[in-house]
């Protein structure tokens, strides 16, 4: 069987990391939704539909189905990206201007019901590990396997600048913490969609795992 995998929990806690590793193993499709999140809020900042504090909700809720989004593998790197209307923007999304406001784009309403809509579609077969917030609540609740991930608060913003550093990203390790704090809060706090621990969900703990005892725990509960 074809299953549906889900794996939920706080910002940068490697979630990304095990769904990847997971789905080379199992062969299956993995699907970053952070990044759908991620690209709507590219959109949003690209149209000036974000402005100082403020963003145009309406008018992005009424942009919404001019906003393609779709998972391609870029020719160069064979590794699936996301792409915004055609682009791929797998990069930039990851910027700290995009970070600083997708929590924001990400508890309205009307963009959250277009991308759980599309995110259903896309896994409606399994064979998937979907990593998000409200994969395992809100999207597929009744998928095979869920997970919840977590960390330490402070081992998560050590791995994320050194992520973004190797990128070439500047910042720091306080602008990153405060970053994934305030993310988490506006994810926890949310009407639509909240981040929640669903009673179900398996809770991994990443602070002081090596990437390879983390796969080989999941995998050993997954083949249970
Ligand atoms: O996973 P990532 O950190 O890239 O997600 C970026 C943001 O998108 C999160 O901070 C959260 O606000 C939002 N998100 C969400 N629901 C998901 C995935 C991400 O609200 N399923």
């Amino acid at each position: 069987k074809q299953l549906i995998i889900a794996i939920d929990g706080y910002s940068a806690c490697g979630k990304s990391t095990i769904a990847k590793d997971v789905a080379r193993i199992l062969d299956y499709t993995f699907i970053d939704t952070g990044a759908m999140y991620r690209g709507v809020a590219l959109y949003a900042l690209n149209n000036q539909l974000i402005q100082g504090d403020v963003i145009l909700t309406d008018q992005l809720a009424d942009s919404l189905p001019e906003i393609q989004l779709d998972f391609k593998k870029n020719s160069e790197t064979g590794k699936r990206h996301l792409f915004l209307n055609g682009t791929d923007v797998e990069e930039i999304i990851r910027r700290p201007e995009v970070a600083a406001v997708v929590s924001k784009i990400a508890a309205i309403k009307e963009v959250r019901h277009k991308l759980v809509a599309s995110q259903r579609e896309m896994g409606k077969n399994g064979g998937v590990v979907m990593d998000g917030r409200d994969i395992g609540s809100v999207v597929f609740p009744d998928a095979d396997l869920k997970f919840f991930v977590t960390a330490d608060p402070l081992i998560r913003a050590e791995r994320r600048l050194r992520e973004m550093q190797s990128k070439g990203i500047e910042t720091s390790l306080e602008s990153v913490l405060q970053n994934l704090q305030e993310r988490d809060q506006t994810d926890r706090t949310r009407e639509e969609g909240p981040l929640i621990q669903t009673p179900d969900a398996i809770l991994i703990d990443t602070s002081h795992f090596t990437r390879e005892s983390q796969l080989e725990h999941v995998l050993n509960i997954i083949r249970e």
